[in-house]
């Protein structure tokens, strides 16, 4: 068994195909996005402004996020797996993804949860500062537009009314604010292999990860 890293921008499909690939290799998933979605979701719930740092300690502090095998998240063992995905948790999670105490708080868990091999981490920096040493390191990305159009259908599916013209400017904030920032930013590792999804499918994504997952495999 490896370590597999799998970063890039919102919406490249990431956590979709971590998920399906630790399904078919046995390997556990961490969502490691989801842990700052926690962070966000909690402190707005908490009515904590994001430049209090004090009441931010104090809330990380009491605050253990965990994951099922299906891939729920949970605060303190209340699922907020649904609440953690609309629109408004995703901008305050760019914005507090920022703070580096939330930072150091989340990387130091997701390092305890992956200390063993066999597990894949998704997120934006996992292959540069989480596990530097992953044996596979795949950056995914993916056109605004073709990411635009998968999260609208997302949201469509779940019937949310949204407007595709918002959800592709809200991408594009994102992603300037977790490339620009100063703390981790989203950044291709020197040894990442980059994966565009725009114009493949699920199942295409997934078996040219396998392949470059088995090769690594056959070396260890
Ligand atoms: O992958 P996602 O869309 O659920 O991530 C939500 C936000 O969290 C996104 O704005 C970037 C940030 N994030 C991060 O800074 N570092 C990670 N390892 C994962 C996510």
């Amino acid at each position: 068994m490896i370590n597999i890293a799998i970063d890039g921008p919102s919406a490249a499909g990431k956590s979709t195909i971590a998920k399906l690939l630790a399904k078919q290799l046995g390997y556990v998933h961490i969502d490691t996005g989801a842990m700052y979605r926690c962070c966000a979701y909690q402190s707005l719930k908490n009515n904590i402004e994001l430049n209090d740092l004090i009441a931010l300690d104090e809330m990380l502090q009491h605050m253990e996020i965990s994951f099922d095998k299906a891939g729920n998240v949970f605060i303190n063992g209340e699922d907020v797996s649904k609440n953690i995905r609309t629109n408004e948790i995703s901008m305050r999670t760019s914005s507090i993804a920022k703070i580096l105490l939330v930072r150091e708080k989340m990387v130091a868990k997701q390092r305890e949860m992956a200390k063993a091999k066999g597990f894949i981490l998704d997120g934006r920096d996992i292959g540069t500062v989480v596990l530097p040493d992953a044996e596979v390191k795949i950056f995914m990305v993916a056109s605004v537009e073709a990411r635009a159009k998968r999260r609208f259908e997302e949201y469509k599916m779940q019937g949310v009314d949204v407007d595709y013209d918002q959800i592709a400017k809200d991408i594009e904030q994102r992603d300037y604010q977790d490339m620009n920032r100063e703390t981790s930013p989203l950044k291709k590792a020197d040894d990442a292999i980059e994966i565009d999804t725009s114009l493949l499918n699920i199942e295409q994504v997934v078996n040219k990860v396998l392949s470059i997952i088995q090769k690594k495999e056959k070396q260890n």
